[in-house]
């Protein structure tokens, strides 16, 4: 018998979850509540959870397949290539590049071809005040567009490029060249159904380039749009980091950013596990060097 109590944080997502011990593996039933309540509540809270590695990874495992990291090789837990370090603090010496990871909206891992089905966000260490992350709804933000909009969009297909992360270019070259030789842009459905709730969801982001068969001139005003209208406020869940909040979120269904706003001299100092997604996509040819939309137009002629 378990005693879950589920208390919803926001109208568009996010729901503490009280009641659980994640140090200790989930039964079959708490793991069919947390995916009901997760399915429903798109972001969940477990607050109060001191987690290590280890116990991170288990409890991640027990909602997805889990992620190794492969395409962004790099601030992986020394002994756990399944962590990312999300860390303003130093890593060998050296001021670490994951300090403004997820400065822009988002969706993990949209470019490459297993986007994020799940991550799971865990903090270690926090400023006094600040250093939010926010997360937004992507059914609403499908099912708000009028009957129109919603069909011309149902038949797009985005450019996901890794390299409009913000602050991707500022990264050290060696990284940013092998990034982008893993990760050429990618084409993904603008418009998916969710494989556990039927529902629709619209998968755009600050990290989509163009759209297939139009330039980038005629994407950017849409993308423009797309991107406020996905992010309105209505459709936000800000979350406010306590010491040893575990944050879980649906990629599938949300977009996400991590904002700058707190005294960055203070550590904030996350750990992130991601469940593997389905494989989706197709790589566009001749996108490696330039990423242009002229080569877009080729894929569907
Ligand atoms: C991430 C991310 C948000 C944050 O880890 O995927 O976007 O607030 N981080 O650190
Ligand atoms: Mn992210």
């Amino acid at each position: 018998m378990s005693n879950i109590e589920v208390r919803p944080l926001g109208y568009a997502a996010g729901a503490e979850v009280l009641g659980l011990d994640l140090r200790k593996p989930l039964s079959s039933t708490e793991v069919d509540q947390v995916n009901a309540a997760w399915h429903q509540h798109l972001v969940l809270v477990f607050p109060g959870q001191d987690l290590t590695p280890p116990q991170l990874i288990e409890f991640t495992g027990k909602l997805g397949d889990i992620e190794r990291n492969e395409n962004v090789p790099y601030y992986r837990h020394p002994e756990y290539p399944e962590v990312l370090l999300v860390t303003n603090k130093q890593v060998n010496g050296k001021p670490s590049q994951t300090r403004n990871t997820g400065r822009n909206w988002h969706a993990d891992l949209s470019y490459t071809d297993r986007p994020a089905k799940g991550s799971v966000l865990m903090c270690k260490e926090k400023p006094d005040v600040g250093g939010d992350t926010m997360f937004a709804n992507m059914y609403m933000a499908y099912e708000t567009l009028s009957p129109i909009m919603q069909k011309f969009v149902d038949g797009l297909e985005a450019v996901h490029d890794i390299t409009l992360i913000k602050g991707f270019n500022r990264r050290d070259p060696a990284q940013v060249a092998d990034l982008k030789a893993k990760n050429p842009p990618i084409v993904h459905p603008l418009v998916r159904v969710h494989p556990d709730t039927g529902r629709k969801s619209l998968f755009v982001s600050e990290r989509v380039r163009n759209f297939v068969g139009m330039t980038e001139e005629e994407s950017q005003p849409i993308l423009d749009f797309l991107n406020m209208h996905a992010t309105s406020p209505e459709f936000v869940y800000r979350h406010r980091w306590n010491l040893n909040d575990v944050v879980m979120w649906d990629n599938r269904c949300t977009l996400h950013i991590a904002l700058k706003d707190f005294d960055q001299s203070q550590p904030r100092h996350m750990m992130r596990c991601s469940m593997l997604g389905e494989k989706s996509g197709y790589v566009l040819p001749d996108e490696h060097e330039e990423g242009s939309a002229k080569s877009a137009l080729v894929a569907v002629s």
